[in-house]
């Protein structure tokens, strides 16, 4: 995808994020119908429905040419990656979204042939944009953010975790987490993934991880922590695929091998 025409979807896209953004603020305070998916805690509600229509609506107005996969059912039959694909999360932290009324975020990416080009994550509630375009950095609200590259050792991180891995088929060995838990500085976990890698690309924490998130949870933000010279991919090290549910370990560079360390030692797979 070339330079003028990233700059161009980028600049529609967070255009369209910000007036979703503002439809979700106004609809806040209204009665909302609110469903479970996979199981009793896997939330959806009217709202995540009618935030995904809008920018379905928008995108496939401008780019009728360009796949698109959303978490609330748009483009399930999707098979491959070649071509420009839209991954979008209309709310991610949905139980945020229903209990706290704050901290979620709209995530959208746009990934060519496989490649990551652009990256959105916005904070409805506390209006704050995190945005980047694949070669041009990542940004806070018109602010670049800075490389990771301060040598942060295990040690002294601080790292979100995602509770899903006491979940997720027993990915990994309970005492390997209790284990890591005991070496970083401090664990937060915050129910949003795509703002917790928002987060680890403006170095707010160390890593992210969690075992079993989805494409739309993780597209977004795989280009801002690219963007600033962080490290994506699944907890083993491997590389994450977009239309798959993975694992996800995500951090500033001189962490990121330790980390997979933990979980390789003692046979983790
Ligand atoms: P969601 O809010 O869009 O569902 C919660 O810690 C994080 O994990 C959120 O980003 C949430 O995305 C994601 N997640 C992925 N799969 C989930 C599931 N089955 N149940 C709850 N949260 C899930
Ligand atoms: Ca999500």
């Amino acid at each position: 995808m070339g330079l003028n025409e990233r700059g161009h979807i980028l600049k529609q896209a967070i255009k369209w994020v910000l007036d979703a953004g503002d439809m979700i603020r106004t609809k806040m305070d209204e009665p909302i119908q609110i469903d479970t998916k996979s199981n009793p805690n896997d939330l959806v509600t009217s709202v995540d429905k009618e935030t995904e229509s809008f920018l379905v609506k928008k995108i496939q107005a401008h780019y009728p040419e360009h796949a698109l996969l959303g978490e609330e059912g748009h483009g399930a039959h999707i098979t491959s990656l070649d071509g420009t694909i839209w991954i979008i999360d209309p709310i991610d932290g949905t139980m945020n979204f229903v209990h706290q009324k704050r901290h979620f975020a709209i995530s959208v990416g746009v990934f060519h042939d496989g490649v990551g080009e652009i990256g959105i994550v916005y904070d409805v509630m506390a209006d704050i944009l995190y945005y980047a375009s694949r070669g041009e950095g990542a940004f806070k609200n018109n602010h670049q953010l800075e490389p990771l590259n301060d040598q942060v050792q295990l040690e002294k991180s601080i790292i979100g975790l995602n509770h899903l891995w006491l979940c997720e088929n027993k990915l990994v060995d309970e005492k390997v987490m209790q284990k890591l838990v005991k070496i970083v500085r401090g664990v937060r976990s915050s129910g949003s993934a795509a703002l917790d890698m928002a987060y680890v690309a403006e170095g707010a924490l160390d890593a992210y991880l969690a075992m079993g998130l989805s494409p739309w949870d993780i597209a977004g933000g795989t280009v801002l922590v690219n963007e600033v010279g962080g490290r994506t991919t699944n907890h083993l090290g491997e590389p994450l695929h977009m239309l798959k549910r993975n694992s996800l370990l995500t951090s500033r560079d001189s962490i990121h091998s330790d980390l997979i360390q933990q979980f390789l030692e003692k046979g983790q797979k």
